[in-house]
C-alpha cells in the first residue's frame, strides 16, 4: 500500500475488521479512517494506540471501503459521497449491491464490487471483484492490493457471475462449518463422547481441507481414492450421495444464497 494512500473504511464489523488488520500488518501503514457508530474494543484500541483514525469529519480519500450490512447502505449512500473526490476509487463488500447502484447511489464510475469470505481473518480467503465497465489499470492493481491481506484475489469477472461467487465463496465457509458440525452431532449420536466427536471432526475437516489444497488433486478424485468397494466410506457416501443427499441439497443451498443475492440488489433499487 502506498504511503500517501488514504483509506476510508466505513462499517468495521467482521468483514472490516479482517480488512484493516491486513492493511496494518502491511510494510507501509496507510492512513486509515474507519466510521463505524459502534466500534468494537480492538477497533477502538487501534485508534487509541493512534494508527487509525475513528469517526473523523468525511473529506475525499484515495479509496472508500464500503463494508456495511446491504441493508444499511441506501440510508448511508448519501453521506458517503463527502468521501469521493474525483480521485477516490470505491470498493465495495456488500452482498448483492450492483456496480451500478453504487454508481448510482455513490456519483461516481470509478466503482469496484468485491465478495470476499471470512478466511480472510486469517489470510486464507479468497475475494472475486468485478468492476464498473472497464476500470483502469491502476484502479485494477489497486483492489488487488487492497483485498491481497484476505487471502486470493480473482478478478475482474463479469458481474452477471456475482451471485454464483456469493453463493459459493462468500458462503461457503458456513456449509463446511455446518460439515464439522453435524459429522460430530452425528457421531455423538452414535455414542462418541462430545468432545472427543468435536475434536475429530475439526481436525478430519482441516486436515482433508489441507490435503486437498496440498495435492492439487480434484476433490472427486480425492474421495475416489478413499473409498474401497464395499468398504465403510463407501456404506457412508452411498447415503450422503443417494437422490436428496448432498449433492442435491448443495445445489438448492447455492440456488437460494444466489437468489437472496439478488434480492438483495431488488430491495436496493
Ligand atoms: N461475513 C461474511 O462472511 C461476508 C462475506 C462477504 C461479504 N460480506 C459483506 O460484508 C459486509 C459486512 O459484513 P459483516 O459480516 O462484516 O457485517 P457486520 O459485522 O454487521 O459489520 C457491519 C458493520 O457496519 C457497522 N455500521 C452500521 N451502520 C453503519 C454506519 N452508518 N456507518 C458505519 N458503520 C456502520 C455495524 O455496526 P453495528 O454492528 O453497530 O450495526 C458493523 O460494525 C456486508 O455487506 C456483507 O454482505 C460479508
Amino acid at each position: 500500500m502506498a504511503g500517501a494512500q488514504s483509506i476510508a473504511l466505513i462499517g468495521a464489523g467482521r468483514m472490516g475488521t479482517a480488512l484493516a488488520k491486513g492493511w496494518l500488518a502491511g510494510k507501509k501503514t496507510p492512513d486509515i479512517r474507519i466510521s463505524d457508530p459502534q466500534p468494537s474494543a480492538e477497533v477502538a484500541g487501534w485508534a487509541k494506540a493512534g494508527t487509525v483514525t475513528l469517526n473523523p469529519d468525511p473529506s475525499p480519500v484515495s479509496i472508500l471501503v464500503v463494508a456495511v450490512k446491504p441493508q444499511v447502505f441506501p440510508k448511508v449512500a448519501e453521506s458517503l459521497k463527502a468521501w469521493i473526490g474525483p480521485k477516490t476509487l470505491v470498493i465495495s463488500i456488500m452482498a448483492g449491491i450492483r456496480v451500478k447502484q453504487l454508481a448510482e447511489r455513490l456519483g461516481t464510475d470509478r466503482v469496484v464490487r468485491a465478495m470476499p469470505n471470512t478466511p480472510g481473518a486469517i489470510g486464507r480467503g479468497v475475494s472475486v471483484f468485478c468492476t464498473m465497465g472497464k476500470l483502469a489499470a491502476a484502479d485494477t492493481a489497486a483492489t488487488e492490493k487492497l483485498l491481497a491481506p484476505l487471502g486470493d484475489v480473482i478478478g475482474p469477472v463479469d458481474e452477471k457471475h456475482m451471485s454464483n461467487v456469493t453463493a459459493l465463496s462468500g458462503s461457503g465457509p458456513a456449509y463446511v462449518f455446518l460439515l464439522a458440525e453435524a459429522m460430530a452431532d452425528a457421531a455423538e449420536a452414535e455414542g462418541l463422547p462430545s468432545d472427543l466427536a468435536s475434536k475429530l471432526a475439526r481436525l478430519t475437516v482441516a486436515g482433508a481441507a489441507a490435503l486437498l489444497e496440498e495435492s492439487g488433486e480434484a476433490p472427486g478424485a480425492l474421495r475416489k481414492a478413499v473409498t474401497s468397494p464395499g468398504g465403510t466410506t463407501q456404506a457412508a457416501l452411498d447415503i450422503l450421495m443417494d437422490d436428496g443427499g448432498m449433492p442435491r441439497l448443495l445445489r438448492q443451498a447455492i440456488r437460494a444464497a444466489a437468489n437472496r443475492d439478488r434480492d438483495l440488489s431488488r430491495d436496493t433499487d
